[in-house]
């Protein structure tokens, strides 16, 4: 049976995408070092997959997973803008090293298709707003430039080595299982624990730079579209909703959703940040058949639901004494 190999698949993104797989009745294999992943995230799909612990720095140990793989699902990746400037080294290794350590296995492994997670912020600011493809990068960020470098890398991969690629950039993707717990956490899943919580959350800068909140399963139907659509090796497409909602606007958005009032606190802006972000979908709409299913809210109603039952279910376990081991 073909195999497809989910690389972070432990991950928000990585296990949203192996369900995603799973109900396909594809047989799935996932590899993730856990650093910023989770065997929690795979828990009720742990008996239908393949999981190998390791690290994509290990070319030698990750080669023989990826050799004759169907497709290959690049996920894995050490994300945040501001962790990749606190520390460029480690971001630098997993990002370009690790994404180079993929294309070859594949390419060297005779798999198929790779589809690559990029980045919007490979735009970093541009005065026109949707964003294009055809626009420059210009990234603001070591993590940006590595997300830029891995494009490239697809794309000459493709060209040189005969290895087909799609490199997607994810428009600052939200839902079920984003860890709220790290100060480098996305936005949304610190919003939506806040409010739970009844806490307020701290708005970097003022609150008036705005992104393309997309729903996770949205980007996983993408992810798949890209994987088999035809005539689009070596090409790069966002991935987004095509809206923009300010930090404030969705904060003010989340309160009236819950019938309260919390001010946020407001901090000073994040080092590397783009000011606004907004996908042009209408190249992966044409060539991949991109249909965005969920509104903003109703993305946000779903992963809130998921977030509340999730803090009731770590309540549940620690007052019967269980530690979830993570
Ligand atoms: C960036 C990329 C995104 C990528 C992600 C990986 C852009 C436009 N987007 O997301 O495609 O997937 O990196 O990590 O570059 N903020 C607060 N308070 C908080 C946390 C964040 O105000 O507690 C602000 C940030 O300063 C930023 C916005 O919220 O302005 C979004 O931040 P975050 O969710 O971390 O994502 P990006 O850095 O935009």
């Amino acid at each position: 049976m073909d195999r497809y190999i989910v690389t972070g698949g432990a991950g928000f993104i990585g296990s949203a995408l192996v369900r995603t797989l799973l109900a396909r009745g594809y047989r799935v294999e996932v590899i993730d070092n856990l650093a910023t992943g989770y065997r929690r995230n795979l828990d009720e799909v742990q008996d239908q997959i393949t999981f190998h612990e390791l690290d994509i720095r290990d070319y030698d140990r990750i080669a023989p997973v990826i050799a004759g793989a169907r497709r290959v699902f690049h996920l894995g990746a050490l994300p945040s803008v501001p962790k990749s400037i606190l520390q460029p080294v480690p971001s630098h290794e997993v990002n370009i090293n690790g994404t180079f350590n993929v294309l070859r296995a594949a390419a060297e492994g005779g798999a198929g298709r790779v589809v690559f997670a990029a980045s919007s912020s490979a735009y970093g600011d541009t005065e026109v707003l949707p964003k294009t493809e055809s626009m420059s990068p210009n990234p603001l960020s070591p993590y940006a430039a590595q997300k830029v470098l891995g494009e490239y890398y697809c794309s000459v991969f493709a060209k040189c080595f005969g290895l087909e690629t799609v490199a997607l950039r994810f428009f600052n993707v939200f839902g079920p299982r984003q860890d709220p717990t790290s100060m480098y956490s996305g936005v949304l899943s610190i919003f939506l624990t806040c409010l739970i919580e009844h806490r307020s959350p701290t708005i970097f800068g003022d609150g008036e730079q705005s992104r393309d909140f997309t729903y996770v399963e949205d980007v996983t139907e993408l992810i798949l579209k890209a994987s088999e659509a035809d005539g689009v090796s070596g090409k790069v497409y966002n991935a987004g909703n095509g809206n923009r909602y300010t930090l404030n606007q969705t904060w003010d958005l989340l309160q009236k959703m819950e019938g309260v009032s919390i001010p946020a606190n407001y901090g000073t802006p994040r080092a590397g940040d783009v000011r606004h972000s907004q996908a042009d979908v209408t190249a992966a709409v044409r060539d991949l058949g991109h249909a965005p299913r969920f509104s903003f809210e109703e993305g946000l109603r779903r992963t809130l639901a998921w977030y509340r039952d999730d803090l009731e279910r770590q309540a549940v376990a620690s007052d019967s004494g269980v530690t979830l081991v993570s």
